[in-house]
């Protein structure tokens, strides 16, 4: 595929996009054929938390909590685009951690959302095996002192010892039993396991073993990194279950996406909370139509449409497609259009129901885990 406007997918463009408003007020007609009337009530009312003091238990205390001063064991997942300064300043301050979603490493773009979001509280995260090419943003980003850096899909070892230079916590995501093993030698502080549920970029293997195996792993060779699970994390049943499993703590992305704080347009909101976790694949198509040069073994799961309809599959004639193609995808895609182009976002899509503030999902999460670990003993 020949499309000139490859730089189209970088997040300025989007982040400028009128079109990413936020779904948080009033009622809105959902598109397609599961439509239904978004309510007023669909959006909860939210009370800001009251400030914490040394005195207020944190309810469900992990090592992750204590080693990074959290309320909450909930970490934002860096999503590019969507996780912007507001949102990780959002998770943070309710008592997360936030990680600005630095994707594919448009210095500008970082740079404004540490603007809005104190680097001192949030972390900054990448896609490995692009931040890999041009190390010295990774040196500009440590510059600012962020809380952590997260790295994600492809080897985190070359770039590893710069973070423990600068003596920043290193999150490293992994897909496989083996890339933890990898993740171990790089020095990771906390791994997070990251299943195939996931919204966005993975891999193959489920969140369900996944979690546990490298739990065990990490017992026996490493117990003093941190594990998070991530992938289908949407509620406190999720929360608790990843407790049991054996991690410190999750990685949330689908859910926290599905906030007025993300950068996100109303209608992929709106399509998100029209469908059912059956309506998500995992696909390529997204990436070739962006030209983006991701690790065969890497797909992104996304909504189904029209567009992965037509192509996934035939991934070998897109490339070769018609030039218009990849303009019209790029054009929805800076219009927010979940038909046009793609809504990146999990399985969890099916325990999504309302967009709420940021706050009230941390705080739901949190104190339905804490019901449920209580009640199961
Ligand atoms: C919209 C979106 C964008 C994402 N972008 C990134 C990214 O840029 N870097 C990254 O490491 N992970 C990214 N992810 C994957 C998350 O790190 C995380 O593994 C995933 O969201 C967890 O599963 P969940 O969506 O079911 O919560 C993205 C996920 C979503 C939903």
């Amino acid at each position: 595929m020949r499309c000139s406007a490859r730089t189209l997918s970088r997040q300025t463009g989007l982040q400028t996009s009128p079109a990413f408003g936020n779904v948080t007020r009033g009622s809105w007609r959902l598109p397609g054929s599961h439509a239904r009337r978004l309510e007023r009530s669909d959006v909860i009312a939210f009370r800001p938390r009251r400030a914490t003091s040394s005195l207020d238990p944190v309810p469900l205390p992990t090592r992750l909590t204590d080693r990074f001063g959290l309320e909450h064991p909930v970490v934002l997942a860096p999503m590019a685009f969507a996780a912007g300064g507001r949102l990780a300043a959002a998770v943070s301050d309710a008592g997360g951690l936030g990680f600005v979603g630095g994707g594919y490493g448009n210095k500008d773009w970082i740079d404004a959302q540490l603007e809005i979001a104190d680097p001192s509280t949030v972390g900054v995260g990448f896609i490995t095996w692009s931040v890999a090419r041009t190390p010295e943003l990774l040196d500009d980003i440590l510059g600012h002192q962020p809380r952590a850096i997260f790295l994600s899909f492809g080897d985190p070892r070359e770039l590893a010892p710069r973070i423990k230079k600068a003596g920043t916590p290193l999150f490293c995501q992994v897909q496989s039993r083996e890339d933890a093993e990898v993740a171990i030698e790089a020095g990771a502080d906390v791994i997070v396991a990251q299943g195939s549920e996931a919204g966005g970029h993975g891999d193959t293997r489920g969140t369900f073993t996944l979690v546990p195996e490298i739990a065990d792993l990490l017992a026996a060779s490493s117990p003093e990194t941190l594990l998070c699970a991530a992938g289908g994390i949407a509620d406190g049943r999720g929360l608790a279950a990843a407790l049991v499993l054996g991690a410190d703590g999750v990685l949330v992305g689908s859910r926290l996406w599905a906030t007025p704080e993300a950068t996100v347009s109303n209608a992929m909101h709106a399509a998100a909370l029209a469908s059912t976790g059956d309506a998500t694949i995992r696909t390529s198509v997204a990436d070739i139509v962006r030209e983006l040069d991701w690790p065969e073994r890497f797909t992104a799961r996304v909504l189904r449409n029209r567009f992965t309809d037509t192509w996934h599959g035939d991934e070998a004639q897109l490339r070769n497609a018609d030039p218009a193609v990849g303009r019209d995808w790029l054009e929805g895609w800076a219009d927010g259009d979940p038909e046009r182009s793609n809504t990146f976002t999990g399985e969890a899509v099916g325990l999504i129901h309302t967009i709420e503030p940021t706050g009230a999902v941390l705080e739901q999460m949190s104190s339905q885990a804490t019901r449920l670990l209580r009640r199961s003993g």
